[in-house]
């Protein structure tokens, strides 16, 4: 059984799937079970550039930024996209990023705490939290 907004991966062809609607079934790519991708949410210290971090700019307005220091956008290292989920789980925002972008979402409001997840094609999957 799925959950609302989980996220899967196939191992083998590498479809990365999130859950819109949850349902009993197994969800199943290439032949084989695909495996749950859970977020992690904390690094050491001295590589802290990928857990999303928000930052608040008179100029910009809201900035999700991943890592304190801007994570590399490089063609063999780089932030795939980023995503926001509202803590009632009733809004999702998406932004997809190449190499060269700049790694960050820009956000004309927030009205409630939230999630922001990034993926990263080298490390995965992390986690920050709003305010
Ligand atoms: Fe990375």
């Amino acid at each position: 059984m799925t959950e609302k907004l989980e996220i899967y991966r196939c191992k083998v062809c590498g479809n990365f799937v999130q859950v819109i609607l949850n349902g009993y079934g197994e969800l199943v790519c290439c032949g084989e079970p695909m495996e749950l991708v859970k977020p992690n949410t904390t690094e050491e210290v001295k590589t802290e550039y990928h857990i999303p971090v928000y930052k608040y700019t008179d100029k910009d307005g809201i900035i999700i930024q991943v890592g304190k220091e801007p994570h590399p956008m490089l063609k063999e290292h780089y932030i795939m996209f980023i995503e926001t989920i509202s803590e009632d789980k009733k809004q999702v925002r998406i932004q997809y990023l190449e190499p060269g972008d700049e790694p960050k979402m820009l956000l004309d409001k927030k009205t409630c705490k939230e999630t922001a997840i990034e993926y990263c094609n080298i490390h995965g999957l992390w986690e920050g939290k709003s305010d």
